[in-house]
């Protein structure tokens, strides 16, 4: 019998979690920033779930509506049975939702909160027996790694809610020609985008009445204590979200209440009162020039659809050169 107390363990704590060294470096920055990618650990990604709640929180609402009334139409353009690769899959309600009209052969769901996606696929999985179904738990913002489970052939990659919005407008031409090499011959994208609107609404949006886009801006805080070992403490920081129209974005910031130091292994930084972390830009974005960005990217054959107020956009574009 082997006795499995004995097995030898491989876990060293000396070694620091991933994203630690990236921590530490936005911490140390002259300006300090934590990448919106830490915003969503379990606590953080069920905070998300409730901010797509709130009344002030268009995108989701608007995104849905999209997709429901011109599902049909996108599963026209895209055909049944493609390989449908979810980036930033969360709850994977969004895909799911599209599953009767799309009918993939394979469903590949990408998350970096891996736990919470894991969940998500096996509750699906019940549902949609006949789907082969996949989680992994992916950072895919700085590079593309799919492992050869993930089926080649008519890659449908579905990145909805405005996502892309989080990264530059050259980071976000880097990521989309990723995704573009990513597709091979007959493969396409389905994505959602937020477009440029009223101001106010904007700012509703990001710093809502109930206080949850708080929490979930100040949960980056937490995660932080556990991924770094830094002993921020929340009730010494305060939200803000708001519109910036120069560079057509929404910010997040967390905003020291007093002067305070934050201390983690290896490293400390001072923040004077006043002083902010930058947590997460959210560009907006004209439909001519995310048209534009998708062409750039190398696709084509580019289909949109609004809702009413022209909002928020989702385009289904495809890799291969037009025929
Ligand atoms: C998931 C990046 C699309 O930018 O609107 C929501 C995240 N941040 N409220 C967005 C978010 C604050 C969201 N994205």
């Amino acid at each position: 019998m082997i006795n499995l107390m004995l097995m030898p363990c491989t876990i060293d704590d000396r070694t620091p979690a991933p994203g630690a060294d990236e921590l530490a470096a936005g911490l140390l920055a002259e300006s300090a920033w934590i990448s919106p990618k830490f915003l969503y650990n379990d606590l953080g990604s069920k905070l998300f779930e409730a901010i797509c709640e709130l009344p002030e929180y268009y995108p989701t609402r608007t995104e849905a509506a999209i997709f429901a009334s011109h599902g049909g139409a996108m599963a026209r353009a895209s055909g049944r049975g493609a390989t449908l690769i979810d980036m930033g899959a969360g709850n994977c309600a969004k895909a799911a939702a599209l599953f009767p009209l799309l009918q993939p052969s394979q469903y590949v769901a990408v998350d970096i909160s891996a736990d919470f996606v894991r969940d998500a696929v096996h509750g699906l999985q019940q549902r949609y027996p006949h789907i082969a179904m996949q989680a992994l738990g992916l950072d895919f913002s700085s590079e593309l790694a799919l492992p050869a489970s993930v089926g080649a052939q008519q890659r449908l990659f579905f990145y909805p809610g405005s996502s892309i919005g989080n990264f530059t407008p050259d980071e976000a031409l880097a990521f989309l020609q990723r995704i573009h090499r990513a597709c091979g011959d007959d493969g396409a994208i389905l994505i959602g985008i937020d477009l440029e609107k009223d101001h106010a609404i904007l700012d509703a949006a990001y710093d809502d009445a109930l206080g949850v886009t708080g929490a979930f801006n100040l949960n980056i805080l937490r995660h932080a204590n556990t991924l770094l070992g830094a002993d921020f403490d929340v009730r010494q920081w305060r939200h803000e979200g708001f519109y910036n129209p120069s560079l057509a974005r929404v910010e997040m910031h967390l905003t020291a209440r007093s002067n305070l130091t934050v201390r983690w292994p290896g490293g400390s930084r001072r923040f004077s009162e006043g002083e902010r972390i930058h947590t997460e830009n959210s560009y907006k974005y004209r439909q001519a020039s995310a048209l534009d960005l998708l062409r750039r990217a190398g696709f084509g054959q580019a289909q949109v659809w609004t809702d009413p107020e022209q909002w928020f956009a989702v385009i289904y574009a495809r890799a291969g050169a037009p025929a």
